[in-house]
């Protein structure tokens, strides 16, 4: 089988996962949330260990394995907005990641409430439920809506995310902290944000996310001086166009 189908089949088998997973929380969210958040998440990672025995998972919650020498390492949220979810906030999402010999290669982000399924495959654009997206073409900061979140070491570190938090209060239009890292990482891509950054994130946070905004005209990068984003840890992802002065926003910040 070629890589190129091999890969839709993949995203085949992520989209269906996501959306088994997300049916189990709508249905328990609409529920009073009976289930436990906990254990559906391992349903979805042992459900993809049947289908995908020699692939490597990271998952959060657990019950990933890596296996040294697997071609593909799928990279899963199943709970992203856990926060949220126990609350009964409506913002919550599924995430797969999956990454072809270290690389990303395609991803998925379901949201069980709205029924927003976003996808992208590496150089062939993203999606919301199967149309086209693309990010916002906002350029002035003044004008931006963007979006943040705070690590769960808030409480007793100074390095909070607060300083910048105030300086883009100040700068943008408005901030939104919406809690969960996916769907912001897919409202950049769809528009709905001009830009978002955060701290301290884990690779499960924005394996599908950050894809999918580069796949929807964005930029992606660490969020000093624009370096090359690496899984995981800080993140900035912009429209492009707004990249530049969320950089200084997030660097005058510092000072
Ligand atoms: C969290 C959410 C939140 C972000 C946190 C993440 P979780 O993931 O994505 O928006 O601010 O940094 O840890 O714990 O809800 O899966
Ligand atoms: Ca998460």
């Amino acid at each position: 089988m070629s890589a190129a189908s091999e890969l839709e089949r993949l995203l085949g088998l992520a989209t269906r996962l996501a959306r088994e997973a997300g049916a189990i929380q709508r249905a328990s969210y609409e529920a009073v949330r009976t289930i436990d958040s906990k254990s559906q998440p391992n349903d979805l990672v042992a459900a993809l260990a049947e289908e995908r025995p020699h692939d490597s998972v990271l998952a959060e919650e657990g019950g990933g394995t890596e296996k040294p020498g697997a071609t593909y390492r799928w990279v899963i949220d199943p709970l992203d907005g856990t926060t949220n979810y126990a609350h009964g906030y409506p913002r919550f999402a599924v995430s797969i990641g999956v990454e072809r010999e270290g690389a990303q290669a395609c991803g998925v982000v379901y949201d069980p409430l709205l029924d927003e399924l976003y996808h992208a495959v590496r150089s062939g654009g993203a999606f919301r439920n199967g149309r086209r997206i693309s990010v916002s073409r906002e350029a002035d900061l003044r004008r931006a809506l963007v979006s943040t979140g705070f690590a769960y070491d808030k409480a007793i570190t100074e390095d909070d995310n607060t300083r910048e938090f105030r300086a883009l209060l100040k700068n943008a239009r408005e901030v939104r902290r919406d809690g969960s890292a996916a769907l912001d990482l897919c409202y950049v891509a769809g528009g709905r944000f001009d830009a978002y950054w955060e701290f301290k994130l884990k690779p499960w946070d924005v394996a599908a996310g950050t894809l999918i905004v580069t796949e929807a005209g964005g930029r992606v990068t660490d969020t000093v001086g624009g370096g090359e984003f690496r899984s995981g840890a800080s993140v900035l992802a912009s429209n492009g166009a707004l990249h530049a002065a969320m950089l200084a926003g997030l660097a005058a910040a510092k000072t």
